[in-house]
């Protein structure tokens, strides 16, 4: 294993003020969110879709890294140049997303345990092999009465710290996603309970498994209210519950941590971001960055809808969602910027 590697990569993911923007939606998440619009949910559409966005003119002065799909990783743009030279000459890292999806657990209604390691060392070599420089797996745990229950979290913690010492046998920075769902009606403080359950046994078994934690990036929820909690939270409640959990659980050494945005609007995950990454007083041990999918992806999304005339407006939107996130990282996202949005 070439420990430096993959410090430096993951320095490079988080360097700055730079984060990271996630386009690796299965197939039947892209077309769901393809036929929630109206576009054609065929094999091209998904093509130039994500042809569009890589090939946005200014996207690598905010994203160090792009997170792609199997599918993805092997597609070309309309010119003939694959997707990973685009982005390798552009300076933005590669990344993939190397789970098999969160599968249902009979014995075990409302939970979901993460599929893929079955032949994933081999997958990881072709991926390293291809240009890949990170990967990412996600594991999902639901909130309710009695859930996340604890054979739940163990086995979806064990999974993710697997998936990560495999990553790092193959070179690649392993994006550990944990994702506490923001559905239900739990409130702030229950989010956060859980939070630090899920991740106390995320590091309890990357740990265990010999991750060398400098060499990874985590991807966590932010703590958050239930989207049908019935009690009102601040967003000063909500960054300090949110830092509160990570200085309780996040080792010093993991070098950043890349929240997902999980639901929220694009404009809420910005402005939490940036009141992250503004309230602290004592200077936090970690970067504190984005790895959004839809709050960067979904203005765009809904602009371009499937049709060639709308590629430069839905550029535009892309690039002003990067641009407020990469603000936000430093603390500089104003309510200004959305004023400028094109
Ligand atoms: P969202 O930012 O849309 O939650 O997606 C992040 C992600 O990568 C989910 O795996």
């Amino acid at each position: 294993m070439n420990t430096q590697a993959l410090i430096d990569t993951a320095q490079a993911l988080v360097a700055d003020h730079k984060g990271l923007l996630a386009m690796d939606e299965s197939t039947p998440t892209c077309n769901r969110r393809f036929a929630a619009l109206g576009i054609p949910q065929t094999e091209d559409a998904r093509r130039a879709w994500r042809e569009l966005i890589i090939v946005t003119r200014g996207l690598n002065e905010c994203i160090s890294g792009v997170i792609l799909y199997d599918e993805t990783i092997r597609q070309h743009t309309q010119e003939g140049t694959s997707f990973l030279n685009v982005l390798i000459e552009s300076g933005i890292l590669a990344g993939i997303k190397v789970d098999m999806g969160a599968k249902e657990v009979p014995e075990h209604p409302g939970e979901k345990i993460t599929a893929g390691l079955d032949g994933l060392s081999e997958r990881l070599a072709e991926y390293a092999q291809m240009g890949a420089r990170f990967a990412k797996w996600r594991a999902v745990f639901a909130i309710g009465e009695a859930l996340p229950g604890h054979p739940c979290i163990e086995a979806n913690a064990h999974a993710l710290a697997c998936y990560a010492a495999l990553c790092q046998d193959a070179g690649l920075v392993p994006v550990v996603e944990p994702e506490v769902l923001m559905t239900g009606t739990h409130t702030l403080a229950r989010c956060q309970e859980v939070t630090v359950q899920v991740l106390t046994s995320v590091f309890h078994h990357l740990q265990e498994q010999e991750v060398m934690l400098e060499g990874i990036i985590l991807k966590p929820n932010m703590v958050l209210p239930g989207l049908n909690c019935a009690e009102h939270s601040t967003a000063d409640a909500v960054t300090d519950a949110t830092i509160a959990c990570l200085l309780q659980v996040v080792p010093v050494t993991v070098p950043g941590i890349a929240f997902l945005s999980g639901g929220q609007s694009p404009q809420m995950a910005s402005s939490r971001l940036n009141a992250l990454n503004t309230v602290s007083k004592t200077p936090l041990p970690w970067a504190l960055t984005f790895s959004f999918a839809r709050a960067i992806q979904q203005p765009a999304l809904e602009i371009w809808h499937g049709e060639n005339v709308n590629v430069e407006a839905a550029q535009a939107a892309l690039l002003h969602r990067a641009r407020c996130n990469h603000a936000a990282r430093r603390g500089a996202y104003t309510d200004a910027m959305e004023q400028s949005n094109p």
